[in-house]
């Protein structure tokens, strides 16, 4: 375990030359790229596509949190290892969001983050 992990917010540095622990770690977020204002939409929020990530009692990922740039907290899912993980399906309504940010925390390796572009139209 790195302690420097748990120092800050990691995030991927070189998307196209991602490390084992990145794949492992990296919130994946899916929604459209252009919502309407005020409507509906689902945002599902994964991660460890290409490297599973471990779900045991000694190394799971703890919970997954979604907000906005502007720090509008809009949700979170806490996972019991072995029993419980993600992917996770967020349902959200909202008047003018330009950017989500999804967080979810290692027991082992800390807090990553992922953001995604979106934008909203009449
Ligand atoms: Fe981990």
């Amino acid at each position: 375990m790195s302690v420097d992990l748990f120092k800050q917010i990691n995030k991927v540095k070189d998307k196209n030359n991602m490390t084992v622990l990145e794949k492992k770690h990296e919130p994946i977020i899916e929604c459209p790229d252009e919502i309407k204002h005020n409507e509906p939409f689902e945002v599902k929020i994964s991660w460890g596509k290409e490297v599973a990530h471990p779900n045991e009692p000694a190394h799971f990922i703890e919970w997954v949190e979604l907000c906005t740039e502007d720090h509008l907290f809009l949700g979170r899912v806490d996972f019991t290892p072995i029993v419980c993980t993600g992917p996770v399906t967020f349902t959200l309504k909202l008047p003018h969001v330009t950017k989500l940010i999804a967080q979810l925390r290692c027991n082992l390796h800390g807090i990553w983050e992922s953001s995604k572009d979106i934008k909203v139209v009449d």
